[in-house]
This record gives C-alpha cells, sequence and structure tokens, in this order.
C-alpha cells in the first residue's frame, strides 16, 4: 500500500506502445504511483522491465496474478484514483466495450474506478471502421472518457487521423480531472 495516489495503466499492443513507457514515467514523475497490466499484445512491442525500471513496479501480465497480501492483481484497479488505456487498440476497444476479462487490461477494467480514459491508436482506416465506431461509443455511453485521438503522422507514412496523443498531454488532462474532483489537491496558479 502507498499514501501516493495509484494510476492504473493498461497498455495495448500496437506502433504507438512505445509511447506507454513515456507516460508510465511521467505519471511517476507527477506523483503517482503507477502500476501497469501488460497482455501478449503489449508485450509483443515493449519489454515488462521497460515499465519496471520508469514505474519501480513489476508489471501484472497474466490474468491469474495474486499480490504478495494474496489480492488478486486483477482487483488492483479498484481502489486506483484513475485508470486509462494506452494506446487502445482496436482489438482492447472491443473487448473492453464487451466486457472481456481474457488478457490482463481488460480483467483489470472490469473492476476499474469513476475515472476511466481510453486513448485510442490506429490506422485511419481501422478507427474509421463501423465495428471499432460502435465500439468506441458503447465504451463513451458507459462513461469512459476518450482521449483523441489525434491527425497526424501515422506509423504507415502519412497524415490522418489515428495518432495517439502525447503521452504528456494524456497525462495532463488526468492531473486536471482528479484536481477538479479534489483527489489530488489544486496545484498554485505559476
Ligand atoms: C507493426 C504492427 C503495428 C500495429 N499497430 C497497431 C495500432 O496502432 N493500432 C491497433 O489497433 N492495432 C495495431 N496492430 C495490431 C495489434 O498489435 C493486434 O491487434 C494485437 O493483438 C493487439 O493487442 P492488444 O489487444 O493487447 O492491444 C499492429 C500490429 C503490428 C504487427
Amino acid at each position: 500500500m502507498t499514501d501516493l495516489p495509484e494510476l492504473v495503466v493498461g497498455v495495448g499492443g500496437g506502433a504507438a506502445t512505445f509511447k506507454a513507457v513515456a507516460f508510465a514515467s511521467l505519471a511517476r514523475q507527477a506523483g503517482f504511483a503507477v502500476h501497469t497490466l501488460l497482455g501478449r499484445g503489449g508485450r509483443a512491442f515493449v519489454r515488462p522491465l521497460s515499465f519496471t525500471a520508469v514505474t519501480g513496479r513489476t508489471p501484472i501480465t497474466t490474468t491469474l496474478a495474486v499480490d504478495p497480501d494474496g489480492t488478486a492483481s486483477h482487483l488492483r484497479p479498484a481502489r486506483a484514483a484513475a485508470f486509462v488505456v494506452l494506446p487502445a487498440t482496436g482489438d482492447l476497444i472491443a473487448k473492453l466495450a464487451h466486457g472481456h476479462g481474457d488478457c490482463p487490461v481488460s480483467l483489470g477494467a472490469l473492476s476499474a474506478p469513476e475515472r476511466r480514459y481510453f486513448c485510442p491508436a490506429m490506422n485511419d482506416r481501422m478507427w474509421k471502421n463501423p465495428f471499432v465506431r460502435e465500439n468506441v461509443g458503447r465504451l463513451e455511453q458507459a462513461g469512459w472518457q476518450r482521449i483523441g485521438p489525434e491527425t497526424g503522422p501515422l506509423a504507415e507514412g502519412y497524415e490522418a487521423i489515428g495518432r495517439m496523443t502525447e503521452p504528456q498531454d494524456v497525462l495532463r488532462r488526468i492531473v486536471q480531472d482528479l484536481e477538479a474532483a479534489r483527489v489530488l489537491p489544486a496545484r498554485k496558479a505559476d
């Protein structure tokens, strides 16, 4: 346990997964106890050790993990101040929208706190796919807050909608919300 506000980061597996490491690092520097959930997709792009290095905590990489105190690790989000999924891939968005629990991220999301965010990142054609649109709508209707995607350079080498919002902007949005809700003390103006 810690007195720091807890932030759980569910990491998807895609071209923007490297940005999740930067986000986790920034969030720790901002004063959060950062826990990461990393499924098979995320692990294909970034090693768990990267998250251990920047958060000081070992990521959860299985749906069958148990904390040292005996609590099932997938219930950790329940006590967090906020839960954020980034990059939110088309696959993860579908799992979240349908309540699946077959990977650490979707399973953790089932006990996520009130403040839940997802940061989509995918090719523009995927973003416009009707099933993706429907799943995004389902999440928003269920109270998930969407951050992005932005229009900008995609991994495919052209500019279009689908680029993940930059980590510092995602963090700023979450911190602002937590300050407004008095979960975090408001910072003094410069
Ligand atoms: C090089 C490469 C890049 C990919 N980038 C993305 C992406 O940006 N967005 C996306 O939705 N899927 C992307 N995918 C497909 C996902 O990696 C795949 O659907 C994966 O199963 C998602 O895992 P997750 O559910 O853990 O996020 C990419 C696949 C490859 C091989």
